[in-house]
């Protein structure tokens, strides 16, 4: 089953990616956790991307799953679904060199009424090699844009 071609200039971030992660936000305790990426071709024109975090210690923390698309050759797209009731359309440049790819997204958030409200959110993809960093900011909770996530992940 060959790559379709519309998805390309993500060929590098198939696969599975595994690291550590520091969360903080104005509003929680900082945190640590662990932090395993999928990103799985099924023969369309779409990849398929999974999360799944844990603590330190092991406990499960957030998960998210979605799918990455490529709708021109500088465009990424990740339409995900988040089990806290929010769902995240994220869009943004794709920037591909000879060491990686890098993307900065910026997504439009629908809450559910029962989820902590969450106004938008950015995120940041950056491949250098084997090693994929990923940082995370949201406007929610009555905060403007502030950091909350960052993580170093290694090709597993
Ligand atoms: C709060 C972890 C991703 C939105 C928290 C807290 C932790 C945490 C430990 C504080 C305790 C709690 O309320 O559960 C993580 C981890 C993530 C992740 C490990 C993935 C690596 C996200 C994403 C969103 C999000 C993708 C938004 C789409 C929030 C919100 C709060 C929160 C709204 C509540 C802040 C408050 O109530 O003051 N997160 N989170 N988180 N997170 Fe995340």
């Amino acid at each position: 089953m060959s790559l379709h071609p519309s998805l390309q200039p993500a060929a590098q971030l198939l696969g599975t990616w595994r690291g550590a992660g520091r969360g903080e936000y104005p509003t929680i305790e900082d945190f640590e956790y662990v932090e395993e990426l999928t990103f799985t071709d099924v023969g369309k024109p779409f990849l398929g991307y999974s999360q799944r975090t844990w603590s330190p210690d092991g406990m499960p923390m957030h998960v998210e799953t979605g799918y990455l698309r490529i709708p021109s050759e500088s465009r990424m797209e990740l339409i995900l679904a988040q089990p806290t009731g929010q769902t995240e359309l994220a869009e943004g440049e794709l920037r591909v060199s000879s060491e990686g790819c890098s993307a900065e997204l910026h997504s439009q958030v629908v809450n559910s009424a029962s989820a902590k409200q969450v106004e938008a959110t950015i995120r940041w993809l950056e491949l250098t090699g084997d090693t994929l960093t990923t940082r995370f900011s949201m406007a929610a909770v009555g905060i403007s844009m502030a950091h909350h996530l960052e993580s170093v992940l290694s090709r597993k």
